[in-house]
């Protein structure tokens, strides 16, 4: 079992200080960056591209960065983002033409490569391509934006993930995303995942005027 990683999701941050954010939850305990791209397509929502995960690198973040794109095509924005300095990037199989092609481009590319399962989306597909993915993320609400509530039939799911994982002695992360908080963490992480996204739960409950403010909450984690 891997160690357990928190990834702040930054669609929760205060984009006009995006940096500080970023250097904030970090220095706080977080231990990547959950990077969550929407294309009012795939999903009703617009955030950030490339661009923005270039320019996180150029301020000089050195943790990983966590691609979860909700876009649709995924093959066109891949390389843009793997230029760009991402680390994982993961994408939904519904988004795909080609989801083995696409798992193997990522890595092609140099970065790891992750599917994600939204609420309804059967984990069947994991059957073909195990051995293509270093992380499965699922999505505990529907994708498109932070602060919704957590959807309990997932902790069932993630068990299923959890056993397709032991079961295949692959060194593969466990990532849960949406509506994460400090009160349900023990019981999502009781169901076996060891990577946990917070988006609200980490910027929204911020004091801005606080400079430790995010320490307590990254520590309740
Ligand atoms: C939703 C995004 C999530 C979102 C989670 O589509 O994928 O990463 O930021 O936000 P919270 O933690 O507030 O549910
Ligand atoms: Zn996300």
């Amino acid at each position: 079992r891997q160690t357990d990683l928190i990834s702040p999701s930054i669609l929760s941050a205060d984009f006009a200080r995006l940096g500080e954010e970023v250097d904030n939850v970090l220095r706080s305990g977080a231990d990547m960056v959950h990077f969550d791209v929407m294309d009012n397509h795939y999903v009703p929502n617009l955030t950030i591209g490339p661009l923005v995960c270039e320019a996180l690198r150029k301020h000089g973040v050195t943790a990983d960065i966590d691609v979860h794109l909700m876009v649709k095509p995924v093959d066109r924005i891949i390389p843009d983002f793997a230029n760009a300095g991402a680390s994982y990037i993961t994408f939904h199989p519904e988004s795909s033409e080609h989801v083995d092609r696409s798992l193997q481009l990522i890595r092609s590319l140099g970065c790891k490569s992750g599917l994600v399962f939204n609420p309804a989306t059967p984990l069947d597909v994991l059957d073909y391509v195990m051995d293509k993915v270093d992380m499965i993320l699922l999505m505990s609400v529907n994708p498109g934006f932070g602060g919704q509530q957590f959807i309990p039939g997932t902790l069932q799911k993630l068990k299923q993930a959890r056993k397709r994982i032991d079961d295949s002695g692959l060194d593969i992360r466990l990532e849960i995303d949406g509506g994460v908080k400090a009160d349900n963490i023990a019981e999502i992480k009781a169901a076996g995942a060891d990577t946990f996204v917070a988006g609200s739960a980490i910027f929204g409950a911020a004091n801005q005027d606080d400079p430790n403010h995010y320490d307590s909450i990254c520590k309740a984690f």
